[in-house]
C-alpha cells in the first residue's frame, strides 16, 4: 500500500502555485472540471477514445490523455505525466468501478483528493454497514441466505454495477424464479448468485443527500440532494397494473440519471445530524476520516423514517444536478456553488494556507 509519507513526498516536489485538477472522463468529470476552472485551476482529463466527443463538445479539460481503458491510469508514463503537471486527482465512481480500490491504494502514485483508506470501506457492503451502524443510522435488515427470505427483499450483487440486474423477491422460491429470469435477460451471470446481498425492501421515496466535510473548516456542509432515476423501476407507474401483471414485470434498478430534490424542512435536522455522525465515525475507522464529498442513499417512508442503504465516500453523480448552483449550496454560498467547485475551493484554500497535505492522500 502506498503510504501517506510517499504522497507527501510527491506533494513536496509539486509547484503549489501551478496545480492541475485531473480526473477520469466519466461519471461527474464535467462537474469537477467546471468547478476547477471556476476556481482558476488547469484541468486534465484521462479519456477513453469512445468518450472523447463529450470533452470536445464541453471543452473544460485543458489537456486530454487518450486511453483505450481507464486502467491505463496506472501506467508509469501516464502517472509521470500527471505528476509533472502537479496533478491532484479527484476520484469519482468510475475509479472504483474500472480500477478498483486495491489497485488505487497500491499502485496510484498521484495525490488524490480525499482519504484513500475509506475506499476500502465504501467498496465492501459489509464494511459499509458496519460504518453506518456504528454511526447510529437506521439501516434496512439483511438476510444471510435466500432460504431465509421472508417479506420483500431487494437482491443486490457485488461490485459497482449501478443497480443492473437487482431484483425484488418475497420468498426463496421467487428468488430463484427471478434470478433465472435476470440470467436469461443477460443482466446476471449464474456465478454471481453465490454472492448476493439480500436487503429488506423499504417502501418509500429515494433521497440522496450530498455532503462535504471540510477538514480545513472542520465542518459538514449539505450541498445538495437528488434522487436516482432508475430504469425500469421508475417507469412502472406509467403502466396500468393489469399490463404489469400480463407481462410478469420484473423490473431492475439501472441508474440512468438523477433528479434534484428539495426536502421538507422538518427533515433537515435529522439529515444534517446523519452527515455529522457519519463523519465522526469515519474519523475512528479510518483517520483522519472523510475528506470532501460523500453521499448517503436513503429511503424515506410515510412515517418520515430515514433508512440508509448505501454510502459513497466521494463525489456522486447525483451532485451533477447542482452544476451551476445547487439550492442548498446557494443558502451558504450564494450563486455559483456546487460539488465540483466546492472540491476545488477546498484545494485552493489548502494551497493558499500551505496545508495541502491535510486534504490530499
Ligand atoms: N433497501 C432498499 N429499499 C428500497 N429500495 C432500495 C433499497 N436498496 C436499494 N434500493 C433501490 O435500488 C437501487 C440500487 O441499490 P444500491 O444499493 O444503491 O446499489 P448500487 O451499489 O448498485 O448503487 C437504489 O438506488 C434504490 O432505488
Ligand atoms: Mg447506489
Amino acid at each position: 500500500m502506498i503510504t501517506k509519507d510517499e504522497i507527501d513526498e510527491i506533494l513536496r516536489r509539486y509547484e503549489k502555485g501551478d496545480v492541475t485538477i485531473g480526473t477520469l472522463g466519466s461519471h461527474s468529470a464535467l462537474n469537477i472540471f467546471k468547478g476547477a476552472k471556476e476556481e482558476g485551476f488547469a484541468t486534465i482529463c484521462i479519456c477513453r477514445k469512445s468518450d472523447e466527443i463529450v470533452y470536445q463538445r464541453f471543452p473544460l479539460a485543458d489537456d486530454i490523455i487518450l486511453v483505450e481503458g481507464f486502467n491505463e491510469l496506472l501506467d508509469d508514463d501516464i502517472q509521470q505525466r500527471l505528476r509533472q503537471k502537479n496533478t491532484i486527482l479527484v476520484p469519482h465512481g468510475s475509479f472504483n468501478a474500472y480500477i478498483g480500490a486495491g489497485k488505487i491504494m497500491d499502485e496510484l502514485r498521484v495525490p488524490l483528493f480525499g482519504n484513500r483508506e475509506l475506499l476500502r470501506w465504501e467498496t465492501d457492503r459489509e464494511k459499509q454497514r458496519e460504518w453506518l451502524q456504528r454511526a447510529g443510522l437506521t439501516l434496512p435488515k439483511t438476510f444471510k441466505d435466500p432460504k431465509d427470505i421472508h417479506g420483500l427483499v431487494i437482491v443486490k450483487f457485488s461490485g459497482a454495477r449501478g443497480g443492473k440486474g437487482y431484483f425484488l423477491a418475497n420468498s426463496p422460491q421467487s428468488f430463484h424464479e427471478k434470478a433465472g429470469d435476470m440470467i436469461k435477460r443477460g443482466h446476471l451471470r449464474r456465478e454471481e448468485l453465490e454472492n448476493t446481498h439480500l436487503q429488506e425492501y423499504i417502501i418509500g421515496v429515494n433521497v440522496c443527500p450530498s455532503y462535504f466535510h471540510s477538514p480545513l473548516k472542520n465542518e459538514v456542509e449539505l450541498l445538495g440532494i437528488d434522487r436516482r432515476y432508475e430504469s425500469t423501476v421508475d417507469s412502472i407507474g406509467r403502466m396500468p397494473a393489469s399490463e404489469q401483471l400480463q407481462i410478469a414485470l420484473n423490473p431492475t434498478y439501472t441508474v440512468i440519471g438523477n433528479i434534484p430534490i428539495i426536502l421538507r424542512e422538518s427533515l433537515l435536522p435529522e439529515i444534517l445530524r446523519m452527515g455529522e455522525k457519519v463523519v465522526k465515525t469515519s474519523k475512528q475507522i479510518a483517520p483522519p476520516g472523510i475528506i470532501g464529498p460523500f453521499c448517503l442513499e436513503t429511503v424515506i417512508t410515510d412515517a418520515l423514517e430515514i433508512f440508509t442503504f448505501e454510502i459513497s465516500a466521494r463525489i456522486v453523480a447525483g451532485s451533477n444536478v447542482g452544476i451551476g448552483t445547487s439550492p442548498y449550496a446557494y443558502l451558504n454560498y450564494g450563486e455559483g456553488m456546487y460539488m465540483g467547485r466546492r472540491i476545488s475551493r477546498e484545494i485552493k484554500t489548502a494551497t493558499e494556507n500551505n496545508e495541502l497535505e491535510k486534504v490530499v492522500y
